[in-house]
């Protein structure tokens, strides 16, 4: 990478970053969690972020002490699925993150382009449901890749997508394994919540609030 970043493109994570549904994954893998007779603390959900549906059941049920066959585990995972839904369907178009709409709005306007790189299944739905699909150039989710965080195939997918090289790529993340994956793949990565959690990042903001192209300055 060189000295000062040149950014051409910006992959952002979903859950966490665009949209508040981070809460939701927590209240429903903590319904989960009760059901099989353990809890799940804030704490021990940040772990979690960013981690595939699969792998994030098999660190609970690792956690909890629970083994169960393939099927049991496909059940687990539907039943949480389904409450992570009611929760999505719910949801109003105004759980968009604050600044998010007008950060991308002006990357689209800077003529930089604009990638999704989501481990979830249920991205499309919910961009959707926000009404910011149309400011995506690419989307890449959880129905795509094979290897997940942090793995950086999500964002190496959407990078090649855009045809845009690692180099001018910064990434969007609020998950560690995000941040890491980012990194792993040659990207810059601005971490968005809290620093002492994001320390891989090469910058940490708390939001999108007031937050334009400016930022890439400080790359
Ligand atoms: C994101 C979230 C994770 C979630 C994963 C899969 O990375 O941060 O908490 O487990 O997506 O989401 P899905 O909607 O497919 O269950
Ligand atoms: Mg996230």
């Amino acid at each position: 990478m060189s000295e000062k970043a040149d950014i051409k493109a910006c992959l952002f994570d979903l859950d966490g970053v665009i949209v508040d549904t981070a809460k939701y994954h927590y209240l429903a893998w903590r319904r989960l969690c009760n059901e099989l007779g353990f809890d799940l603390s804030e704490a021990e959900n940040e772990s979690l972020k960013g981690i595939s549906r699969v792998e994030s059941l098999e660190i609970l049920l690792r956690k909890g002490g629970v083994s169960l066959a393939q099927t049991e585990k496909e059940a687990m995972m539907s039943r949480k699925n389904g409450w992570y839904l009611e929760y999505v369907d719910a949801m109003h178009a105004d759980e968009i993150l604050p600044g998010v709409r007008e950060f991308l709005t002006s990357v689209k306007k800077s003529g930089r382009k604009i990638g999704l790189g989501s481990a979830s299944k249920n991205a499309l739905p919910i961009l959707e449901k926000i009404g910011v699909m149309p400011l995506f150039d690419v989307v890449i989710d959880g129905t795509q890749v094979s290897k997940g965080k942090p793995d950086p195939q999500t964002f190496q997918l959407g990078a090649s997508a855009l045809e845009v090289h690692p180099d001018n790529c910064v990434v969007f993340e609020d998950a560690a394994a995000g941040v890491e994956a980012a990194r792993a793949g040659g990207m810059y990565a601005i971490g968005v919540g809290d620093d002492a959690i994001l320390t891989g990042a090469n910058l940490v903001i708390p939001g999108f609030e007031g937050i334009d192209t400016d930022i890439f300055n400080k790359l």
